[in-house]
Parts: C-alpha cells; structure tokens; sequence
C-alpha cells in the first residue's frame, strides 16, 4: 500500500489568453488551517510547484526539495489527510485543498516524538543529518491516520517512496512503531 501518490506534470503550456479572456480566478488554498488566497499571475505562475509556493511564497520551509523530480519523497505534505509529493504538483492544482505541512502538526505528536526519541540498541535513530525527516514524518503520518497498528513491512511499504541518505532506515521503522504505541495509548487520539 503506498501511501505517497505522485502528481501530474508539473509544467504545463500556459493557455493562451485572446482578447475578451477573463482574468483567472484566485486560487484558495487551506494551509495548516488557514486559508490563502493567491492571484495567478501575481502569487502564482502556472508551472509553479506546490513545494515552490510553501516554501518560497508562503515561508514553510520544513518540506525540503532534494531532488525535484518526485524520486525522494524529502517534499512530502499531506493533501486532504494523504501525503503527496509537492514538487510533482502544481500550485494551482492545489486550490480547494487542505494542505499540512510538518509545521502544522503540534509539537506532542506521536511521529515527532517518536522520531525525535527514537535510540533503540540495534535500530539507532530516526535521523542524522535530518534532511529527509520532515518527509519521513509527513508520511508516517498519512500512513498511521489510514492504518493506525501497521506491520513493519507495511511501514516499509509505506515509506518505500522516502529516501534517506544518512541510512537510518531501521530506527525510521521502529520510530513508526514507536508512534503507533503511542497514538494506542492515547486511545487512539493523535
Ligand atoms: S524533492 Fe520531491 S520527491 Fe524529491
Ligand atoms: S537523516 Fe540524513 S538524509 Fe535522512
């Protein structure tokens, strides 16, 4: 079950604008609960990157772009409760939407506490130089809110689409584990 979807392309031919086309429409988008509002042409180009808009247009800068092309999951958000790749979508394309970004979760949840107290004999940590954990956390969330007591290999499915170049893959897992006795234990409540 994988969890990160990928989006369209993310660059598109800007429609051509004849005389009489009406101006476009602003585009809303909900961000960490709360609404915004973005003029195309002013806020918005059309082959903008959701990734781009967060971090350049509205300073979230949690999500990191590593690679750009949808090959390393560091851009991970949640649209909608599900996680997406933010490079491989377009701004616009996220206009009705409910976007959460690793700035939106509070500070006692279950997959930041994990990650941030994960030191198991035999795993090691969740993270090193940390590059890649704001997109571990967004999908460990996605996949913990559909399936609240995964396995370990569905962790593993789940998370297949994050790289992490520090290799710390195996306190990455148990961190996830970790984060579902926790969410248990709180009955169920993130
Ligand atoms: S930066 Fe988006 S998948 Fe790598
Ligand atoms: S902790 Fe360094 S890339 Fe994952």
């Amino acid at each position: 079950m994988a969890t990160v979807e990928k989006g369209r392309a993310r660059r598109r031919k800007r429609p051509a604008q004849g005389r009489g086309a009406r101006a476009p429409s602003p585009v809303c988008i909900t961000i960490n609960g709360r609404q915004h509002t973005f003029l195309p042409g002013r806020d918005i180009a059309p082959n903008m990157t959701l990734a781009y808009l967060l971090r350049e247009g509205v300073g979230l800068t949690g999500l990191k772009v590593s690679c750009d092309e949808g090959a390393c999951g560091a851009c991970t958000v949640l649209m909608d409760g599900r996680a997406v790749l933010s490079c491989m979508i377009l701004a616009v394309e996220a206009g009705g939407h409910e976007v959460t970004t690793i700035e939106g979760l509070p500070a006692d949840d279950p997959v930041i506490e994990a990650f941030a107290g994960q030191c198991g004999p035999g795993y090691g940590t969740a993270l090193q130089c940390g590059y890649c954990t704001p997109g571990f956390v967004m999908s460990s969330v996605a996949l913990l809110g559909e399936n609240p007591s995964p396995t370990l290999e569905e962790v593993k499915e789940a998370l297949s689409g994050n790289i992490c170049r520090c290799g710390c893959y195996a306190g990455i897992a148990q961190a996830v584990l970790h984060a579902s006795e926790k969410i248990a234990a709180r009955g169920g409540a993130r």
